[in-house]
């Protein structure tokens, strides 16, 4: 049997030297470890950011010798989108890598969800993921290749009270997902998900503050304890990288075996 592309695999198909990546809210919170993730793999950054704390993304990306650009707006706006997308061709001259990350979550009692709310997370959780990987997708097609991670959660694939928006919104993710991986296959482009599980951070600090729930969490999860963004960046090289080209549409759950538990 011929083993030539066995002998030729090198570790080198895991390093992201010469890239170029977006990350949405890649400034904060777990968008920070996809950020610095791919600075120490070696690529460079151009961060579409909704809040001003930009200072630890600018730190540890120089810190690992590597570009980083910011354009700040918010991902509901369509024009700021295609910003976005055009703005890091200006600055770099191609894009090989997008983290649909942004995101957010708001809980309040069914009976009295506000209709606001539930456009709010949907138009950012579902419609901005689409339209970004969209616009983003006709620079890929261009290059005939590139890399689309969008993040998903636990909630993909589980459900909860008082959040009706963000569990709809992060199903739709994985539907966007292989959306995108078969229009997208044939121009060698793949697009996967990460699905983390529960990590403390802003998104959900009222649940994380809650005794009660945050035991009732960490009891399901097979590995005991809650998420640190650490957990989250070999995924996301690995999913940037050539490493995991024959990988498309699918998800990798971050979450410590939680979805796995009955
Ligand atoms: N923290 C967790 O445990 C957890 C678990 C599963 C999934 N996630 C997902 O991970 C992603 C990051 O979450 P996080 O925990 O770091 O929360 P976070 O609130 O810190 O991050 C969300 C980011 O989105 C940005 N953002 C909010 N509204 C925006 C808008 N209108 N336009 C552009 N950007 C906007 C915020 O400024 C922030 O940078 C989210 O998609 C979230 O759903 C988080």
């Amino acid at each position: 049997m011929n083993t030539e592309s066995i002998k030729s695999f090198s570790m080198e198909c895991f390093s992201l030297k010469g890239k170029v990546a977006i990350v949405t809210g890649g400034n904060t919170n777990l968008g920070l470890a996809y950020t610095a993730a791919f600075a120490k793999a070696g690529a460079d950054l151009w961060i579409p950011h909704f809040t001003d704390d930009i200072d630890d993304a600018k730190t540890l990306v120089e810190a690992e010798g590597r570009k980083i650009a910011f354009i700040k707006g918010d991902l509901t706006d369509n024009n700021y989108v295609r910003n976005v997308v055009d703005g890091c061709v200006k600055e770099y001259g191609k894009i090989d890598i997008l983290v649909n990350n942004a995101g957010m979550g708001h809980f309040a009692e069914f009976a009295e969800y506000p209709d606001e709310m539930w456009k709010r997370c949907v138009d950012l959780n579902f419609n901005a993921v689409y339209y970004l990987g969209h616009e983003t997708a006709k620079v890929m097609m261009r290059q005939r290749s590139g890399k689309i991670i969008n993040i998903g959660s636990a909630l993909s694939f589980t459900a909860d009270r008082k959040c009706p928006p963000y569990i709809a919104s992060k199903h739709g993710v994985i539907g966007i997902t292989r959306t995108f991986a078969n229009e997208l296959g044939a121009y060698n482009i793949q697009t996967n998900a990460i699905c983390p599980g529960f990590f403390a951070s802003e998104i959900n600090k009222e649940i994380s503050d809650d005794k009660v729930f945050y035991e009732k969490i960490t009891s399901r999860i097979a590995a005991g304890r809650w998420g640190d963004r650490a957990d989250l960046m070999g995924t996301a090289i690995f999913l940037a990288s050539g490493a995991s080209d024959y990988i498309n549409g699918w998800y990798i759950s971050v979450d410590g075996g939680f979805t796995t538990v009955l």
